[in-house]
């Protein structure tokens, strides 16, 4: 099986490019079925979640040509209307394709996600939503079956805030009859991204990227072009490695905006941090201080950086709680942690993280996308050598992580 051998104990210099945004480059892949024309995505990441809905999307009748490092994406016509369970199963976002196959076809089948790694996350408020919008959704044989005629304008008030939730609501709505108020809407900066593709395809919506979305539905969507944002958590992934290695890391290609509460929290730990207009630089302290993690919805710290500033805080100079309140189950990465000398102890959904002086590398296993590239930060910074293993997890959601580590002069080298 493939792996990651990190010799750690390199600060790691220089510049690193962010790559397109993986949790906006699916939704936007998933509506391109919206429409019968092209398409066209001007940078789209090479991840293995990437390829996961290409394939699913390919079986619905879309075509996909690669062009400049983008693609352009074109649905003619729809030959399939089923997302089979062993593509959701390796990928929950699968379930993007939902909402965006009712609105065209009336009619989806989409396997139900079922547990993963990280927890139980349920697609209730997917369906109840649809379902207000008119669909008649059956569960049976584990799957979703939903229904429609036209779908119809209402008004959405979610539980709980979901990202992929409002993303597949605001892009049914877009070809509803009369006008949807999605209320608690996700404020993600990939579900704003989602409505700039999807205005520019013709559709009218306004206020995407805060809690109150209103879409006036249209009769037909067309084509456009798209550039994807940068992916705030691979930004945020090189920050940390820049600071737990004691070194000195400059971002090309960010959005600092996306950026506000993981520059607070690496300034909390000690970290020097410096923004220009798409540039990012942060200097590593000596020895991280202490901080304490509340993980929250945009624009609160992202639950998908929790791991690594669990690797982080692992260093500090004191103790640290970190708590999580988007997914339970999401500790993963601690037990794994320990095994490189780090002291943490988790109960529920909080983490008490007792600094050491460093880590010892050892061999370590992968257990989700964001707890490898915790693994991958520690190794980093540990003394020897750190193999992780199960690197298709990190392959999922990073694109040539490694290379760019090595660019940075990590010694580092994927081993098969
Ligand atoms: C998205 C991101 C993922 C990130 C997560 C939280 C994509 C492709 N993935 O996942 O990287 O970690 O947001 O920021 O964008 N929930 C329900 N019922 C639902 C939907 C969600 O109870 O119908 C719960 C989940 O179990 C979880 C919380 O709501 O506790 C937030 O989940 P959600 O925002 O939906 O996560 P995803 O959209 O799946």
């Amino acid at each position: 099986m493939t792996s990651l051998e990190i010799e750690g104990g390199v600060p790691l210099r220089g510049e690193v490019a962010v790559s397109a945004a993986k949790n906006a480059a699916l939704p936007i892949l998933a509506a391109s079925l919206l429409t019968e024309e092209p398409i066209h995505i001007e940078n789209l990441p090479r991840l293995a979640d990437v390829r996961t809905i290409s394939r699913l999307l390919q079986g619905l009748g879309t075509e996909i040509t690669e062009a400049d490092g983008g693609a352009v994406v074109r649905t003619p016509r729809l030959t399939g209307h089923e997302a089979p369970y062993e593509l959701v199963s390796t990928m929950r976002a699968s379930v993007l394709v939902l909402g965006p196959l009712l609105a065209r076809s009336g009619r989806a089948r989409v396997a139900l996600p079922g547990g993963c790694a990280i927890g139980v996350r349920p697609i209730d408020l997917h369906l109840k939503g649809l379902e207000r919008l008119g669909a008649e959704i059956t569960l049976r044989n584990g799957y979703v079956e939903a229904r429609a005629r036209r779908l119809v304008g209402t008004r959405i008030s979610f539980d709980l805030v979901t990202v992929t939730g409002t993303e597949n609501l605001m892009m049914a709505a877009a070809l509803a009859e009369g006008t949807t108020l999605l209320e608690n809407a996700a404020r993600e900066p990939e579900v704003a991204d989602l409505a700039h593709l999807l205005i520019a395809m013709g559709a009218k919506i306004e206020g995407a990227g805060s809690e109150r979305v209103e879409i006036q539905g249209v009769s037909g969507l067309g084509g456009a072009r798209h550039r994807i944002i940068p992916d705030r958590i691979e930004a945020g992934t090189f920050l940390v490695a820049g600071a737990i290695t004691g070194g000195e890391v400059t971002l090309r290609g960010a959005i600092p905006d996306h950026l506000t509460a993981v520059l607070a929290k690496l300034e909390e730990a000690g970290a020097a941090v410096q923004s220009g207009e798409d540039r990012v630089r942060v200097r590593g302290p000596e020895r991280p201080r202490p901080a304490d993690v509340i993980t929250n919805p945009y624009p609160g710290l992202a639950t998908d950086m929790q791991a690594q500033f669990m690797a982080l805080l692992g260093l500090a100079d004191g103790t640290s709680v970190i708590t999580e309140t988007i997914f339970e189950n999401r500790f993963m990465h601690a037990a794994e942690l320990r095994r490189l000398g780090a002291s943490i102890e988790t109960e529920g959904n909080r983490a008490v993280v007792r600094g050491v002086r460093g880590y010892q590398g050892a061999p370590v296993m992968a257990t989700d996308l964001r707890a490898s590239a915790s693994l991958v930060l520690a190794g980093l910074a540990a003394r020897g050598v750190t193999t992780v293993s199960r690197v298709y997890h990190l392959d999922r959601g990073y694109e040539a992580m490694e290379v760019k580590l090595a660019g940075l002069g990590a010694r580092i080298r994927r081993t098969r």
